[in-house]
């Protein structure tokens, strides 16, 4: 076959409108403007603010990622812009093409199907490493909770060995914080060292196996789940204004614009989330108007939460220096018993991670779900084996997806920690920021007169910025990072995308032909 047949075959679109002819027949319409935003919200404020905030403020565990000091609010800010451009082009879609499937279905109707395809790949990257990211959080957290109850349940609970909570590099350097050789405590099988991330791996566990039996995803469950996440950080901002000391916020911004740069990179994860919005479309009542405004709305909701944390944490507890490991994976529950004294110094961090690890199971259900929703949707479109479309007999769930995405994040506890999946996931999202980016301009040109009920305003000259704000914090933070978890994250990145490619060329390319074969047959 010829070079520009393959590349013809490669760049062919599927149309919009077929998409909404598919849509149309679909899911029952019970989303408005109000359930979005509580989604939103839902969906993103979890482990980015409740525990990878610590590393952003002071630095990664190993040193080698500087810190943002006090500026973590400039930071977040930085991160907030990055996203805003984004969110206003992803707006602008989901009111154009409001269909399930997001940026991978937004891809194929502008950059054509080997593009679409590895959007679908990266997204894969983005919420499947979230989901392996927020478990590691919410392994901190509970590890961190029970620590409170020493005095009455056993040791090997309340303190467990450092092997059985942590990946394999986390738990080498916090035995040698403690000027502990590791060879003495880590055990080994066949004379490789052993450590599982046993409380990641056991919430995984827990939420494939709810999926499989089936959620019912009410929006009274996740709008109590989201009361709760808020009244916890309402509760930390109330009760952190009395503990301000102003000397904790000098010198402000300790590493320069290197430390806020670098912050505004991993705090990025924070606001990962607003995308995942964009895939409810076919169950909006109105997407045309309303899926805008809850992008945007749960957007602007979470940096106003967010840069008021950012305040008051950094004004509680002095980011540079010495931190305590503990803050670096629980900062609000760490920060906030800190400060307090007697009963309630236990009552009170002890009540927040209860909300925060509730707020962070209710993230790893959304995580795992959307990943799921969208293999499905690839393997809908031959890019991956028909096998996972194979619903349960009884439940009526994607099992075999669930069990796949459940087995891959397993593994994924055994060699990532905290930073190097979120940094991941970061990665894997401003890629498809950008290809968003990058897709409206395409699509108003080439399709100039499809209506468009939202339109990103400043055009191109937004999403431009867009590119630009995305690209230069993923640049840059690759320039940055020297140590051990960064440089294992842009390995993985790259890696992922040549895989990616790889099965593109040996599959997906592949069966994409046959089936429009079958289809001419048929015809
Ligand atoms: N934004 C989500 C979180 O912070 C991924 O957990």
């Amino acid at each position: 076959m010829a070079l520009t047949d393959i590349m013809s075959n490669m760049l062919k679109r599927k149309n919009p409108d077929d998409a909404l002819a598919v849509a149309k027949s679909g899911l029952e319409k019970t989303l408005g403007v109000w359930d979005l935003i509580i989604l939103g919200v839902g969906a993103i404020i979890g482990s980015g603010i409740f525990a990878v905030a610590g590393i952003a403020a002071a630095g990664s565990a190993d040193g080698t990622s500087p810190g943002a000091g006090p500026a973590l609010v400039i930071s977040m800010i930085i991160a907030a812009i990055a996203c805003v451009f984004s969110a206003l082009c992803f707006s602008e879609f989901a009111s154009m093409i409001p269909v399930a499937g997001g940026a991978y279905s937004y891809t194929f109707a502008t950059l054509g199907e080997f593009a679409a395809w590895l959007v679908g790949w990266i997204l894969m990257l983005e919420y499947v490493i979230a989901f392996i990211a927020v478990s590691c959080a919410w392994a901190n957290y509970v590890v961190q909770f029970l620590k409170g109850f020493g005095h009455v349940l056993p040791a090997y609970i309340t303190n467990p060995p450092v092997w059985l909570v942590s990946d394999f590099r986390s738990a080498v350097h916090t035995l040698t914080n403690q000027g502990i050789d590791y060879h003495s405590v880590i055990p080994t099988i066949c004379g490789i060292p052993f450590c599982i991330n046993l409380p990641a791996i056991l919430i995984i566990l827990f939420i494939s196996i709810t999926l499989v039996k089936g959620t019912k995803d009410s929006t009274k469950m996740a709008a109590f789940m989201v009361a709760l996440k808020m009244g916890i950080i309402g509760l930390f901002i109330v009760t952190g204004l009395f503990f301000i000391e102003p000397s904790n916020w000098t010198p402000f911004a300790p590493n320069g614009s290197n430390g806020i740069f670098m912050g505004a990179f991993i705090i990025f994860f924070a606001y990962i989330g607003f995308d995942a919005l964009a895939t409810t479309a076919e169950e909006c009542k109105n997407p045309q108007r309303d899926l805008p405004i809850g992008i945007i709305g749960s957007l602007v909701v979470t940096t106003i939460v967010y840069t008021l944390v950012a305040l008051v944490l950094t004004g509680i507890y002095k980011t540079q220096g010495n931190v305590a490991p503990e803050f670096l994976g629980a900062p609000l529950a760490y920060a906030m018993g800190n400060v307090l004294h007697g009963w309630v110094a236990k009552a009170i961090p002890g009540f927040m991670s209860i909300g925060i690890i509730a707020g962070l199971t209710s993230v790893l259900l959304v995580m795992e779900m959307a990943a799921t929703r969208i293999l499905f949707s690839m393997s809908r479109d031959h890019f991956l084996p028909e096998v996972f479309q194979k619903l349960h007999p009884k439940f009526n769930t994607p099992h075999i997806l669930t069990w796949t995405v459940c087995i891959v994040s397993i593994f994924g506890t055994l060699t990532l920690n905290l930073d190097a999946a979120a940094a991941l996931c970061n990665f894997g999202t401003f890629t498809s920021f950008i290809i968003v980016c990058i897709a409206i301009l395409i699509l108003r040109k080439i399709d100039p007169d499809r209506p468009r009920p939202f339109k990103v305003p400043f055009c191109p000259w937004f999403p431009l910025l867009g590119i630009f704000c995305c690209g230069g914090l993923m640049v840059f933070s690759m320039v940055i990072a020297k140590g051990n978890s960064a440089r294992l994250s842009t390995e993985l990145f790259f890696a992922w995308i040549i895989m990616g490619i790889l099965i593109y060329a040996s599959y997906g390319y592949i069966k994409n032909r046959k089936a429009e074969d079958n289809k001419q047959e048929n015809l």
